[in-house]
């Protein structure tokens, strides 16, 4: 089975392209699964209720989120109504929403998991190896896919060594720039970043003028996501039915 994962869709040119793009790419990809990082998608940070029905309307069997995952409000009171929707397990308030999912695919259980890294990380998580340890221990599925929303290589490179005997696939979300190093390391699926669904002309998906004016400039800006067109970026994960471990990974990235 092919199994698609699109990295953090970004903001509205972000979201337009994914809506655009996503039906005939599944269609391209022989996806079966769809998985796509909504973290950065209402206005670069965070998901609304709305937005998340649009993208599972677009085709999308899960969304993962990251760091942003509790930016708008809005979305903190509603996590039940999005059914498969999932936040970074070790990620504070560990209350709101689901931290994995298990949906049926070809008869198989396939079970996605969202945990955030610890280094260069702004938010309140507990350690990723203590969770994604516990997350094990209660799953039941047949395969399991993280979306390791973390910004260094080093400790995502750390997580596949430690569980890709017991992950199909560890894909790598939050840096927004695609990683050239997927691989199969012993029947896991892996790249450090799988890239971003946004602006392709911005600053990680942040309007260039903006970021300019703050870092250069030192003048008080107002976060600004980038209009320009987007770019689209992913990995194709094949999956063998017989043993649920992966045996390919290719690189998805369609620029403007
Ligand atoms: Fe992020």
């Amino acid at each position: 089975m092919n199994i698609l994962f699109l990295g953090d869709v970004t903001a509205r040119s972000g979201r337009d392209a994914v809506m655009r793009r996503l039906p005939k790419l599944k269609q391209e990809t022989s996806a079966d699964f769809t998985i796509v990082n909504g973290e950065n998608a209402a206005h670069g940070k965070g998901i609304t209720s709305s937005i998340y029905r649009q993208l599972i309307e677009a085709g999308a069997d899960v969304v993962t989120l990251g760091n942003h995952a509790f930016s708008k409000s809005e979305i903190c009171s509603r996590m039940e109504e999005c059914p498969y929707l999932i936040r970074p397990a070790n990620l504070e308030p560990k209350e709101d929403g689901r931290a994995w999912i298990v949906r049926e695919c070809h008869g198989k259980k396939i079970a996605v998991v969202n945990v955030l890294g610890s280094i260069f990380m702004d938010a309140a998580a507990e350690d990723p190896f203590v969770t994604m340890d516990s997350l094990l221990e209660e799953i039941d599925a047949d395969l399991i896919i993280c979306d390791f929303h973390a910004e260094a290589t080093a400790e995502k490179e750390l997580f596949l060594r430690v569980y890709h005997d017991r992950l199909a696939a560890i894909i790598g979300t939050h840096t927004h720039v695609q990683t050239a190093d997927e691989q199969i390391y012993h029947g896991c699926a892996y790249i450090s970043d799988a890239g971003m669904c946004g602006p392709f002309d911005s600053i990680l998906g942040r309007d260039c003028v903006e970021v300019i004016d703050r870092m250069v400039h030192k003048q008080l800006t107002k976060y600004k996501p980038s209009q320009a067109e987007a770019m689209i970026s992913g990995v194709v994960i094949e999956v063998d039915e017989s043993t649920c471990r992966a045996v390919s990974i290719r690189r998805i990235q369609e620029r403007p």
